[in-house]
């Protein structure tokens, strides 16, 4: 499968799960393109069908900055993104309360609200009880495939 894989971190939790789930993928033989910085015309999710989105929480309850300027130009422009299908894996840390996951959560109302389709369920992360997110996402990650498949 095509998928393009967008990771956000600040502070590389995310981005060690995004690594570990993207040598899967590509040991599994699918065809992943990683993106971590730049604005929507580079990850042109028009032109996308599959998206795995892991992204941990910054701030209070704010996206990591590297994907901040995405985040921002989707919310403006507005894309039909009817086409896409996507996972979503967030960090967060259980002691922030209401903001718990606010990244990931954000995400998932926009990319909803542009018309791309959640499969799945949303993994979240809590520090706390997850001090391995890399291997939480990756022990996910089967799970995610075989409903794309399905
Ligand atoms: C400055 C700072 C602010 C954070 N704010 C939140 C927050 O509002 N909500 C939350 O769920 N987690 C929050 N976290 C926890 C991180 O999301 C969590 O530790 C995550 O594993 C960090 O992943 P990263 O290394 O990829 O950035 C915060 C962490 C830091 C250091």
């Amino acid at each position: 499968m095509q998928i393009l894989m967008m990771v956000g971190s600040e502070m590389g939790n995310a981005e060690m799960a995004g690594d570990l789930v993207k040598d899967e993928l590509d040991e599994q033989g699918h065809d992943v393109e990683l993106f971590s910085e730049g604005d929507a015309s580079d990850a042109s999710l028009e032109e996308q069908e599959i998206l795995l989105l892991i992204t941990s929480t910054t701030g209070l309850g704010d996206i990591p900055q590297n994907l901040e300027e995405i985040f921002e130009e989707l919310t403006e422009a507005r894309p039909d993104l009817s086409q896409l299908r996507f996972g979503l894996v967030g960090l967060g840390d259980r002691n922030y309360g209401e903001t718990f996951c606010g990244a990931p959560k954000k995400w998932l109302a926009l990319l909803v609200e542009l018309g791309a389709e959640l499969v799945g369920e949303v993994l979240y992360l809590d520090a706390t009880d997850n001090p391995a997110p890399d291997e939480d996402a990756l022990a996910w990650l089967p799970g995610w495939l075989a409903l794309l498949d399905a």
